[in-house]
Formats: structure tokens, C-alpha cells, sequence
């Protein structure tokens, strides 16, 4: 059993519930999109944080698609989740009363592929940087290739005014960097006198602010953007020191590549008036987690739930690893991903929250834009 090698990025996650009386008309097959909501659809691009299968197509190491993930998953189910249940574009989409979107390369096999209903393209191991994982996973320059292609078949089915319009209603999530950062922090490890990461952090925002300018010019108006978590507290890149400290140089490097994407974003809004945004600092959100437990309902923040060696961190999830019994007291399900629990709460925090955690608004005021 291969155990998923550096996948995806540590990091946050969402909530639930919520559901609000957006009730998705039934949809037909016909394929005009069909919601009573504002937000029609949601389309996913990003990494493991995401990914709800689309590994589990390619030839890859990066995966999901056996046991212990998907233990909480309806049915025990490992779909290729990087998670012991739901995911937080899962509990995005339950929030607002539609089904947490399909993996593109699942969907993009069917005959008659529909798009209208929102498709994901996350995959674990992507980066910002084509170099991030290359070959193991779908990087995020090809995920915005399929989405360009996407755009293209909705064109045709809807007409382009009618595409256009869906588009522009419909939710793109992104979550993004965390791999980036994962493998800049192992690369850095060694030294300890360490350059500054700005540099690194500003060639990546700017790599960054190209895609989400490719993003807008296919259309997308409403954007959620999920920062980079506190990836050097997940229990892969603790258990590297001696002291089972978060990585100073990863955490540091996520809160300048938030801040980054923070910059951008605002800088494209004040340039397309008509574009908006919701960007959720998942680091500092997931830090309130890690330094205070009990007060967030959790009992570990440390080790991993399910995985093998020191601090369930050695070995990643697979099926000969051990996994914890309560995974709602756990904050990250396996070196590197967080647990349902997480996710849901993280979520809740980014639809329903406020300044700083996410800003300028948060996702239910995006999304009643
Ligand atoms: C990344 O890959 C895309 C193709 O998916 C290509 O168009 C782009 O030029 C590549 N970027 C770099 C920096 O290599
Ligand atoms: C699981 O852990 C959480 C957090 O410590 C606790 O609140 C909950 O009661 C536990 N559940 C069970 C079944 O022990």
C-alpha cells in the first residue's frame, strides 16, 4: 500500500449546516441551470483541501481512495477524500443547499457531462507552481485549463449570454499554496539561518495573481478565496523537530502568502468593479484550534488520527495504519489533512463569520450578491 507521499497541504476546513432555504429547484436534464438560490453553482479548483476524487483518476501516488479515509463518510466510503468524512467544499456546498460538486475527470467521462450543476477540479498535491507535485496531480494551471474548456461546453449548452450570466452567479473556490509552502519549508529545514520567505512568497503571489486573472477573464465574479493554513503545525512538519514544534518557517510562510493574496485580491477588485470576494485567513482561524483545544472542542492538536510512528506522523493514512476512535476530538485526521470536525467548523467560521477571519465579507454575503 503506497502511502500517500507529500500530499496536500494542511489545512482548514468548514462547517455545516447552515442550509438556508436555498433550495435547489429539482433539476432536470435539460441543461439550463436551475436554482432558486442566488448562487446557481459552485466551481472548485485547488488541492488536497478540496479534492473529492479526481486523484483516484490519474496515476498517482497522491491519494485518497482507500481505507481508513472515508470512515465517517456516508456509507464508510473512501472517495478519495483526503479525510475521515466530508471535506470543506462539502460542508460549502451544504451551506448553501447544493450538492458538494462532482470531480471534473469523473464527470468529464460521461457522455453527457453536464456542467451547469458546478464541477471540482481540486487535486491533491497541487501547488501555485506547476514544479508542486508535477505529474502526480492536476496542477492548477491545468485545472484552470478544464475550466476554460468547461466554459466553453456551457457556452454552447446554455448560449453565451445565458454562460456568461450563470457564471458570473456562481461560486469559484479556491484553496491553494499549502503544497507549495509544505515543500519550500522541507527544502529550507535544514539551515536554520534561513533567508527571509518574501521572496519566495512574492514569486508565488505573483505566479497567483496571473491564474486568478485567467479566472476572471473566464468569467468568474465571485470568489472565495480559503488562504493557506498554519501548515507548519500539521503533524507531518512537527514531528521533523526534535522539540514537536510547528515549522516557524512554514507558519511564517503561510501568514505572508495570506497576506499576499489579500493584496491581489484587493488589487483586482479595485480593477474589475464587478468582481467580489470572500477570503478566509485559515491560518489564523485554524491557530485558535491548535493553541486552544478544549476551548474549540477538541482534545488533540498535536498527532494525527489515523497514521503510524510518532505522533501518528511517520506513515501517513492507509489501511494498516492505526486511526483514533474519537475523530471529533482530533484536529487533523492525518499528517497532513484535518479532520471532518475540522473542516466543518472551519467552514462555518468563513460563511458566517466576520473581519479578519474573512474579508471584505463573508460567504453568505458573497453569495447574496
Ligand atoms: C504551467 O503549465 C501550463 C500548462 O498547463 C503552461 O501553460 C504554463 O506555461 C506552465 N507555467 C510554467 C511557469 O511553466
Ligand atoms: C470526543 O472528543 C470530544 C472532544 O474532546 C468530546 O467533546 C466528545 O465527548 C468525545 N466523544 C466521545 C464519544 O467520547
Amino acid at each position: 500500500m503506497a502511502a500517500p507521499a507529500a500530499v496536500t497541504s494542511c489545512r482548514w476546513s468548514s462547517m455545516a449546516v447552515v442550509i438556508g432555504l436555498v433550495m435547489v429547484a429539482a433539476t432536470t436534464f435539460s441543461a439550463a441551470p436551475v436554482a432558486a438560490g442566488p448562487v446557481p453553482a459552485i466551481y472548485v479548483l485547488g488541492d488536497s483541501l478540496a479534492d473529492v476524487g479526481n486523484n483516484n483518476h490519474l496515476v498517482t501516488l497522491l491519494r485518497a481512495d482507500f481505507a481508513h479515509n472515508g470512515i465517517d463518510y456516508p456509507g464508510h466510503k473512501a472517495t478519495g477524500r483526503f479525510s475521515n468524512g466530508k471535506n470543506s467544499v462539502d460542508f460549502l456546498a451544504d451551506s448553501l443547499g447544493l450538492a458538494s460538486p462532482p470531480p471534473y475527470l469523473a464527470v468529464a467521462k460521461s457522455s453527457n457531462a453536464n456542467y451547469a450543476n458546478g464541477v471540482n477540479f481540486a487535486s491533491g498535491g497541487a501547488g501555485v507552481s506547476n514544479a508542486t507535485n508535477k505529474d502526480q496531480c492536476l496542477s492548477f494551471d491545468k485545472q484552470l485549463d478544464y475550466l476554460s474548456s468547461v466554459s466553453a461546453s456551457l457556452a454552447q449548452s446554455l448560449g453565451q449570454s445565458q454562460a456568461a450570466t450563470h457564471l458570473a452567479k456562481s461560486l469559484f473556490a479556491i484553496t491553494i499554496g499549502s503544497n507549495d509552502i509544505i515543500h519550500y519549508a522541507k527544502s529550507s529545514s535544514s539551515s536554520s539561518s534561513d533567508p527571509s520567505p518574501q521572496p519566495f512568497v512574492d514569486a508565488l503571489a505573483q505566479t497567483l495573481s496571473a491564474q486568478l486573472q485567467r479566472l476572471y477573464d473566464m468569467g468568474a465574479r465571485k470568489l472565495v478565496f480559503l488562504g493557506v493554513g498554519p501548515v507548519g503545525c500539521c503533524p507531518s512538519l512537527r514531528e521533523l523537530s526534535s522539540t514537536k514544534d510547528c515549522s516557524a518557517v512554514a507558519n511564517d510562510a503561510a501568514v505572508r502568502y495570506n497576506a499576499a493574496a489579500a493584496s491581489l485580491l484587493g488589487a483586482m477588485k479595485a480593477k474589475h468593479a464587478d468582481m467580489s470576494y470572500a477570503l478566509f485567513d485559515s491560518s489564523a482561524a485554524l491557530l485558535r484550534f491548535i493553541d486552544s483545544p478544549a476551548a474549540n472542542g477538541f482534545a488533540e492538536a498535536k498527532a494525527a488520527c489515523c497514521g503510524l510512528g510518532d505522533m501518528n506522523a511517520k506513515i501517513g493514512c492507509t489501511p494498516l495504519s492505526l486511526y483514533c476512535a474519537n475523530r471529533t476530538g482530533y484536529v487533523f485526521w492525518d499528517f497532513y489533512h484535518p479532520t471532518e470536525a475540522t473542516a466543518r467548523k472551519l467552514t462555518a467560521m468563513a460563511f458566517d463569520g466576520s473581519a479578519p477571519l474573512i474579508s471584505p465579507m463573508n460567504i453568505r454575503q458573497l453569495s447574496a450578491l
